[in-house]
């Protein structure tokens, strides 16, 4: 009598994948993140960090360390923190920022984000950045690991085990506590109404919603168009505003998986040097703003797609459901559901991380384990 069954094809519960599972799993992270932090009234509750609201108010600047995906969650915060608190967010890799020797002060507060807990170079930024007399608020998908248990204050994501290597629901976790984070701050400040964190709070609520959405009606279009594309051997991701950090992460996805030679850019910096690499069939990936509300940046960005396609780029645009440019100037359009902007990453990501997987598996390679990388690096 034998089972033909293995532990692991079980606990991938019946994906063909950890990474597919794991995008799957994306709403659930981000629902999960916003369980039990509210009070009846729906306030911001954060118990676990236990920063005296003295000191959060005189905190004056925040300074993001991260690798990886990590940091692009980082770069994504900045958006809606100094949008909502009024103070300076800066975000640095932190292999550079340890090196440097930065400027901290008690009234930094550095917010080290990390999956692990114990990615080595995240580490030792926090250990200097202690020494230096600033506090460390850990933003963590591992309970009880090093980086947490060297910092002031803890803010888990709750997004639940990862094990693919190349990181998706981790970064829509790590997303959610870092805005959880800046509306917090902005209650203890004062820097908002409460309705208008209220309010943000139930956007934030819809999200896995939305997320599902994405799942549920785009994947076969993604699943298409990396079936079109897969013999491309390079490819550039453009996103301006939110939509960069988002362009950023699309890039790191594809290049960790699927060995593709890719570059992220900020959308304005086109016309300053990427336009140059722009040749008939390069794929161009670009995150659209919403039209409603910004659309000078909705027009701006649509412009760069309009130069990309005049020197014959084949444009992959992600874009807001019904918006006519993106139906005008888009060879394959993965849609987003009506959101606010400052949360669209969260639902942004989404088509990229499965364009990268389907990419992978087309070409045959091992999306859970890439080649040359670790989950966790825990060397300097
Ligand atoms: C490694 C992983 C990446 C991850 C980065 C940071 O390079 O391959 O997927 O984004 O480390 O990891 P952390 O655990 O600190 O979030």
């Amino acid at each position: 009598f034998t089972v033909d069954w293995d532990a692991s094809a079980a606990e991938k519960g019946g994906w063909p994948s950890f990474m597919d599972k794991e995008i799957h799993e994306d709403p659930e992270a981000v629902a999960n993140t916003l369980l039990g932090r509210f009070d009846a009234k729906g306030d911001i509750v954060l118990d676990e960090v236990r920063i005296e609201p003295e000191v959060l108010r005189s905190i004056d600047r925040i300074v993001v360390v991260a690798c990886g995906t990590a940091s692009y969650a980082g770069l994504v915060a900045r958006y809606a923190i100094e949008h909502w608190v009024r103070i300076p967010v800066e975000v640095e890799l932190a292999h550079e920022f340890r090196y440097r020797d930065p400027i901290l002060t008690p009234r930094t507060l550095v917010v080290a984000i990390s999956q692990s807990g114990e990615t080595m170079d995240t580490l030792m930024a926090i250990r200097h950045a202690r020494e230096q007399g600033s506090r460390v608020l850990a933003i963590c998908n591992t309970q009880g690991a090093s980086i947490p248990r060297e910092s002031d204050a803890v803010l888990y994501t709750h997004a639940g085990p990862e094990i693919a290597v190349a990181s998706t629901k981790a970064f829509v976790a790590q997303i959610v506590a870092a805005y959880l984070l800046g509306l917090y701050f902005a209650q203890i400040k004062g820097t908002m109404f409460r309705d208008e964190i209220h309010h943000i709070v139930q956007q934030l609520r819809s999200m896995p919603e939305k997320i599902q959405w994405v799942l549920d009606t785009q994947a076969d279009t993604v699943n298409r168009t990396a079936t079109h594309m897969v013999n491309a051997r390079s490819f550039l991701f453009l996103g301006r505003h939110v939509g960069y950090p988002v362009a950023l992460e699309g890039a790191l996805k594809l290049k960790e998986i699927a060995y593709t030679f890719t570059e992220g850019f900020a959308a304005g910096e086109l016309k300053h040097g990427p336009i140059a690499l722009v040749d008939a069939g390069e794929p161009v990936v670009v995150i659209v703003p919403s039209s409603r509300g910004r659309s000078t940046l909705h027009n701006k960005v649509v412009s760069g797609i309009e130069e990309v396609k005049a020197r014959g780029a084949y444009t992959i645009v992600v874009a807001e459901e019904g918006d006519p440019d993106a139906e005008r100037y888009a060879d394959a359009v993965f849609w987003r559901p009506v959101c606010s902007t400052l949360l669209s990453p969260l639902v942004d990501v989404v088509p990229l991380q499965l364009f990268a997987m389907d990419m992978a598996m087309l070409k045959g390679y091992d999306v859970d384990k890439p080649r040359n990388l670790a989950k966790s690096v825990t060397v300097e």
